[in-house]
């Protein structure tokens, strides 16, 4: 067998709920795929999924049922736009504040097995900052954090990457201002963002891209389409192609085997430690 191509694993994260990940999840990850690159999308919200919405999925089964037992992790994947997998996380369930070792073994077995040579995987999570997020979120090698403009967005935002810098010794953090009205507007929330991280934090972020306010995100989920497949030519579906362009030029120092190996493994290890 040749080598495989090292993966980049990147999870997508807010504090506040509501600010849009799935939205840049879904059609970041479409954006890559229309140029070119293989991509899995994890819909992890295992509370709340509904990146299946975004994408225009029908997914007759669910993370749920690999959890359980009844599938594996290839029954429930299904193909969306632009050939993107998608990974169906669990509606439905209970929200998961952390998961327990059945589900942890339960991941990572269903992981261990994929064997697809991706260049991106993608992580949608959930809200907020529960063990099972930080679990998530060190498996990655990059953290892209969405927030908005406004007050509630923006303590949240710093109070989840202060979190994962300081307990977690996390870095690889870009931050995706969304539902701004211009991309002054995101470059002035990052630098000031920005500026009290490197002041209280001693660290520092990276600003990746804005994503403008736009009604037809609205618009395409109401069609049950990607906005980049609905309205390519939209002023948000242009932010996604410049955000997808960034995202390509990201480097990755991180020696990997490929596939999902770090994802699994650093999963297992985080386990280990909290366990
Ligand atoms: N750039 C945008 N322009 C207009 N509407 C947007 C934009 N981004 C997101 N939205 C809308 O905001 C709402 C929330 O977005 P989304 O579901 O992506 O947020 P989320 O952070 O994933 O939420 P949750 O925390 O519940 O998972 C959706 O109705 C979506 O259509
Ligand atoms: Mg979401």
């Amino acid at each position: 067998m040749f080598d495989q191509q090292p993966t980049q694993i990147i999870g997508i994260a807010s504090g506040k709920g509501g600010v849009g990940k799935t939205t840049v999840s879904v059609n970041l990850a479409v954006m890559l795929a229309s140029l070119g690159k293989k991509v899995m999308l994890f819909d992890a919200d295992l509370g709340l999924a509904n990146a299946q919405l975004a994408l225009g999925c029908r997914t007759p089964f669910n993370f749920s049922h690999v959890l359980s037992g009844e599938k594996t992790l290839n029954d429930i994947i299904v193909e969306g736009p632009m050939g993107v997998k998608l990974v169906p996380g669990a509606s439905g369930i209970q929200h998961m504040a952390s998961l327990n070792e059945m589900q942890t073994a339960g991941i990572i077995q269903a992981f261990s097995d994929v064997d697809e040579d991706l260049d991106y995987f993608i992580v949608d999570l959930a809200a907020g900052l529960s063990d099972t997020v930080m679990t998530f979120l060190c498996a990655c090698q990059h953290r892209f954090i969405v927030l908005k403009n406004e007050p509630s967005s923006i303590a949240d935002a710093y109070g989840t990457i202060k979190v994962m810098i300081q307990e977690h010794q996390l870095d690889r953090i870009g931050l995706i201002p969304n539902g701004v009205f211009s991309q002054d507007e995101g470059e002035r929330l990052f630098g000031s963002i920005n500026s009290v991280i490197q002041n209280f934090l001693g660290s520092r972020v990276e600003y990746l891209h804005s994503i403008t306010q736009d009604e037809m995100v609205l618009r395409s989920i109401k069609s049950s389409q990607p906005l980049v497949t609905f309205a390519p030519s939209s002023i948000a579906s242009r932010d996604f192609r410049a955000l997808a362009k960034v995202v390509m030029a990201l480097e990755s120092d991180i020696p990997m085997d490929g596939g999902l190996q770090f994802f699994v493994e650093r999963i297992a290890t985080h386990q280990t430690k909290n366990g």
